[in-house]
């Protein structure tokens, strides 16, 4: 039982860095459906903290709503293949759909999510992604709302894990192997 304690991940982005950013993107959103109401859809479950303060940075009747995706074994490449894990519990059609994603990789997750939930008849739909990673891109997304570019590296904390864990870390973390 005596296993040395695993080290924390390098930070990269600090806590209030990704706040003040997440506030400033909720008021561009508030700004552009003015009027509007909003259907969030949050990708499960990288996306759960992230969703949890841009909703609360969002000044507009919203619902909120989950979709569940598995695109990644345990592993930290993309296996391409995406698979609806949990589907939305109420229907979009006529709504202004705003996805929530919590990193655009390879753009495979995104790109499949915008189009499965085009075929629904949304009034609207753009994506809101906290991350980027443009090095990685394998098809192109246009991200309607993004908090930050980053380097081709694997990012842990404010939802995103590896191998589940790492979630409730609340800054952006670089994983030191
Ligand atoms: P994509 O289909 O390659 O764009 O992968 C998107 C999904 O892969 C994200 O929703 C994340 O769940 C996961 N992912 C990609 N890069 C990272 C990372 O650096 N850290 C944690 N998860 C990642
Ligand atoms: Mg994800």
């Amino acid at each position: 039982m005596n296993e040395p304690a695993p080290e924390l991940p390098a930070p990269l982005l600090s806590a209030a860095v990704i706040q003040a950013r997440v506030q400033e993107l909720g008021q561009f959103i508030s700004r552009d459906y003015a009027d509007k109401e909003l259907a969030i859809v949050a990708v499960l479950a990288g996306s759960f903290v992230f969703a949890a303060d841009l909703c609360r940075a969002i000044e507009l009747p919203l619902s909120v709503d989950f979709l569940g995706v598995r695109s990644y074994g345990d592993s930290t490449s993309t296996s391409g293949v995406v698979r609806i894990t949990h589907d939305l519990m109420r229907p979009i059609e006529g709504k202004h759909v705003l996805l929530v994603e919590d990193i655009v990789d390879t753009g495979l997750t995104v790109r499949f999510l915008m189009d499965n939930l085009q075929t629904r008849r949304p009034a609207s739909l753009r994506l809101a992604s906290l991350l980027n990673k443009p090095e990685r891109a394998r098809v192109s997304v246009p991200i309607d709302y993004l908090g930050f570019t980053i380097e081709d590296v694997f990012v842990v904390g404010y939802g995103l894990d590896h191998a589940q864990r790492y979630r409730n870390l609340p800054y952006i973390g670089v994983l030191q192997s």
